[in-house]
């Protein structure tokens, strides 16, 4: 069984319509720590050894959170910028996180045509998101597909949420079953809700 980290940010979320709800999938999930990281650091004030202790001992970290301007809400790039310190995280004598698995669980306003060479962006969100597979890469970790929610602002009156939610849940027991075809997930541009193909066979997760 994996060990799996979520950590969530979003700085209203009493205004989160998809993301604090897919938090609370992701708290009822047996294996899964999940962490509210601006409730915890509400003055940015992050504990650095406290972090580091517990990623080193969780198998698997998932950064989850809406896109916002391409990237993540700011306490992500604070906790990333404290946290993956040199010789902790890379570098010569840093492995704390060799090997472990990264996947950003993210959603966006725009629609997943925005998302394409052709649409608005003029890039997938794979791509997007370079800097946080550079940062895996760099760290040694499998930097998996991310997860995600495209046109998040319609979701619920389109009665997507919970299809999206099901989805997680899916994909976080995977995660600790150790069912998730890595190698595939590694791979693929996205992983949105139909993860038939990247959970390995057997018992129901
Ligand atoms: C500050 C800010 C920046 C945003 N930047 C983007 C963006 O770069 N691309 C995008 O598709 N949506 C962007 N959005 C839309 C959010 O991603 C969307 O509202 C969110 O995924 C909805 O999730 P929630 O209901 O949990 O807040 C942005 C929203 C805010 C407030």
């Amino acid at each position: 069984m994996a060990k799996v980290l979520v950590l969530f940010a979003h700085p209203r979320p009493d205004r989160s319509e998809v993301n604090y709800p897919m938090f609370e999938t992701a708290k009822a999930v047996q294996g899964v720590t999940a962490v509210d990281l601006y409730a915890r650091y509400p003055d940015f004030n992050i504990d650095v050894d406290a972090e580091q202790a517990q990623l080193t001992e969780h198998d698997v970290v998932i950064f989850q959170h809406p896109l916002y301007w391409y990237s993540a809400p700011s306490i992500m790039k604070e906790w990333q910028d404290l946290v993956l310190e040199y010789g902790f995280a890379y570098g010569q004598h840093g492995h704390a996180l060799d090997d472990k698995v990264f996947l950003n669980a993210v959603t966006t306003g725009a629609k997943s045509a925005a998302y394409s060479e052709e649409g608005m962006n003029h890039a997938d969100l794979r791509s997007l998101l370079a800097p946080f597979e550079k940062t895996a890469d760099l760290c040694r970790m499998t930097y998996l597909a991310p997860f995600v929610l495209f046109g998040a602002g319609r979701a619920v009156e389109e009665g997507r949420l919970d299809v999206h939610r099901n989805a997680y849940d899916d994909l976080l027991k995977a995660l600790v079953a150790e069912r998730l075809d890595l190698k595939k997930a590694a791979r693929a541009d996205v992983l949105t809700e139909d993860l038939y193909e990247f959970i390995l066979k057997g018992e129901p997760v």
